[in-house]
């Protein structure tokens, strides 16, 4: 099997040594597993410039297409071919503001111009085995644990395979995970989990259920919720409708089944989301004329004038 690792910390730094024992529990199980990485602090990644090339082509059937960046003008083909060629990828990152570093977000915002990578991964009969891992200087870390598993959910194409997540807070020095007896072990087993999953799906077809850090969402286990205006609360990562309810002062949050199925990221949603981009583009075209002429009128030069040049680098 082909294990596929993402890291974006420090060189030499905790995510890459954590990755190492991930590495030690797939080989565990499958001693000849394929086991390689990259991180992303080496990558040139063009920056997504959201010209909607990719986007166009994909609501109008067409998989074929690539990034306008070109694919060897950055190197974000050359991992997407690492992660076609992969059973299971595993993705990691340090918190940076409570989020995954931008390097990151900047490699997933170019996912949408991978041909037909999501095409080809997007279900739960085809999508590849997932897992991730994050850690924390400290425990400023609310959002990385939920970030990741969407992350990771959009490189293996479904929540359905994603069978594990983790997160450890106040590892703040380089290498400050040696230091904590919990990590390797947890790592190597998260390793395990991952084999174990890929063996399975190759032999059944089907997927392992999730076995790592709980959540309150039963779809995407993310641990937050949002409360509207109008009192109804949803998981922010789903969509999904909560239920909740108050009992002896603590907070109990579920979610029904018929919601559930609608979350943004299950078939349900993914028509509509497609199906309202679509419209915004259609509404967009109608408006064509407005749009030029108003932006002419009363933002172009506005525009142009404001948006400062940037010095020459030297
Ligand atoms: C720019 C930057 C922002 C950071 N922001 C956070 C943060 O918001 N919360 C936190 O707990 N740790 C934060 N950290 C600390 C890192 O998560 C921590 O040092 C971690 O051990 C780095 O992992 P690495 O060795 O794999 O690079 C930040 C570090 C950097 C460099």
């Amino acid at each position: 099997m082909k294990v596929f690792g993402i890291c974006c910390g420090r060189k030499g730094g905790n995510t890459e040594i954590m990755m190492q024992d991930v590495f030690a529990g797939v080989k565990s199980i499958d001693p000849d597993a394929d086991c390689s990485f990259v991180n992303l602090q080496d990558a040139h990644i063009k920056s997504c410039i959201g010209c909607e090339t990719c986007m166009t082509k994909h609501v109008a059937g067409d998989y074929d297409f690539r990034c306008v960046h070109g694919i060897n003008q950055d190197h974000f083909y050359f991992i997407e071919q690492q992660m076609r060629a992969a059973d299971a990828i595993i993705v990691s990152a340090p918190a940076y503001n409570l989020l995954p570093p931008g390097i990151m977000i900047r490699f997933l915002n170019k996912l949408h111009a991978s041909s037909d990578y999501r095409h080809v991964t997007q279900g739960v009969d085809i999508c590849k085995i997932g897992a991730c891992f994050s850690i924390g200087g400290t425990d400023w870390t609310d959002f990385i644990p939920n970030a990741m598993r969407m992350i990771t959910m959009e490189l293996v194409g479904v929540y359905d395979g994603v069978v594990d997540s983790v997160h450890f807070d106040f590892q703040t020095s380089k290498g400050a995970v040696i230091l904590d007896e919990r990590i390797a072990p947890r790592m190597r087993q998260m390793g395990e989990t991952v084999a174990k999953a890929v063996q399975l799906k190759k032999e059944t077809g089907k997927n392992a259920p999730y076995v790592g850090m709980e959540g309150i969402c039963d779809y995407c286990h993310c641990n937050m919720l949002r409360v509207n205006p109008d009192g109804t609360a949803y998981c922010p990562q789903c969509n999904v409708k909560a239920t909740v309810e108050v009992e002896d002062g603590k907070v109990k949050v579920s979610f029904k089944p018929e919601d559930l199925e609608k979350s943004r990221w299950a078939p349900y949603g993914q028509e509509l989301h497609m199906r309202n981009i679509g419209l915004g583009h259609k509404k967009a075209a109608e408006g064509a004329e407005t749009i030029k002429k108003v932006y002419n009128e009363s933002y172009k030069d506005k525009i142009s004038e404001s948006r400062l040049a940037f010095p020459e680098l030297k």
